[in-house]
């Protein structure tokens, strides 16, 4: 890019130089356009380090909205509020989007999974080697200084110990302590973003934990996010969307969106420990459009992902037998 600039940012002890450019904007303004987000420019006034040009994500495959409008209330809750949270069920695109979100802003994503046993250390920073020479940022000590998306993946799931360090951070004008490092100050970054993520706390989902009060308090905006289909609710958008990546027949592709979308109401009941995803669908349609029959396809995909008990995948195979109408799905004794 033309426009690099090169500063010298000396944070107490590390020296670090940092070349800055212009985001690139190639796509990223039809990405605009097309979900009707060009006003909430979350990146402007950013400077992105050359070095952190990798952590912007690039080509993130077609996210169907079927009139949710999930983009755009998103980043309209950044834009206003700084961080929002989102809400749904395993499968429903909730990470997807956070993908295209960075991408149309041009930040940098730092993605932390709390359900993960990440230590305080990996993601606030560390000492290495002999005395008090090397100092490594954590992601979130990266993200507060440098700017971007933090993107906690399974908040509810998040140990205490980070939780309590990450309340005031949370605060939009919020700023973190390092203690372990001298007691060094670092304000957010204007552009630093915060987006959290979760199942909704149910008993049926097994290790779901409701949210952190503290944590619940801060957050100003909350997105439910929901399966393109449901139940008797089918959406053409993912219809299509399944059929164009896999280059199936339309009639095929509604077929086994259908049977996903039986599959999901009886998981959203309880009934099943995992519904299929629209990537799932994909799978199971690849093998499809590769010669296999739908159900010989679902052994492979559909089936298998849902759970390893015999039982609960019978429930599936009765599922596909209703639906397909197909006589090879055999309920395995
Ligand atoms: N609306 C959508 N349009 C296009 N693809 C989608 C959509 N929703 C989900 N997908 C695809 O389905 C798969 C699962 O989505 P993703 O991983 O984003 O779900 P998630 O909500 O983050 O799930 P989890 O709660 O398990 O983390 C991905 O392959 C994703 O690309
Ligand atoms: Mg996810």
């Amino acid at each position: 890019m033309g426009n690099d600039i090169r500063v010298k940012a000396d944070g107490a002890g590390a020296r670090l130089t940092v070349k800055l450019s212009v985001t690139p904007k190639v796509g990223v303004e039809s990405l605009k356009a097309k979900y009707g987000v060009t006003k909430y420019d979350l990146g402007l006034g950013y400077a992105l380090p050359e070095s952190l040009k990798a952590l912007v994500p690039r080509n993130a495959p077609e996210y169907v909205e079927s009139g949710n409008q999930y983009v755009e209330r998103i980043m309209r809750a950044l834009y206003f509020f700084k961080q929002c949270s989102l809400i749904g069920p395993s499968g429903t695109g909730k990470t997807h989007i956070v993908y295209l979100v960075s991408e149309i802003s041009g930040l940098p994503l730092w993605e932390v999974n709390c359900g993960l046993q990440t230590s305080v250390y990996d993601l606030f920073g560390r000492f290495v080697g002999l005395g008090k020479e090397n100092w490594i940022d954590g992601q979130i000590v990266s993200w507060c200084r440098y700017g971007g998306i933090l993107y906690l993946d399974e908040a509810n799931m998040m140990k205490q110990d980070v939780a309590t360090r990450l309340n005031p951070l949370l605060d939009t004008r919020g700023h973190l302590v390092l203690t372990e490092k001298d007691n060094e100050i670092i304000p957010r970054h204007q552009n630093g973003y915060v987006i959290i993520s979760m199942n909704p706390y149910s008993a049926e989902f097994a290790g779901t934990k409701p949210l952190n009060a503290a944590f619940r308090r801060r957050m100003s905006v909350w997105i439910d996010f929901d399966y393109l289909s449901v139940g008797s609710r089918l959406s053409q958008d993912e219809v299509e969307l399944i059929s164009k990546r896999a280059k199936i027949p339309l009639e095929t592709g509604e077929k086994l969106v259908r049977v996903a979308a039986e599959l999901r109401k009886l998981y959203k009941n309880g009934d099943l420990p995992y519904a299929p995803s629209v990537g799932d669908l994909v799978n199971w349609a690849v093998l499809v459009a590769d010669g296999l029959s739908p159900s010989a396809a679902a052994e492979e995909t559909l089936v298998s992902v849902t759970s390893d008990d015999p039982e609960v995948q019978n429930s599936v195979r009765r599922i596909l037998q209703m639906i397909l109408g197909t006589h090879d799905t055999a309920v395995k004794k």
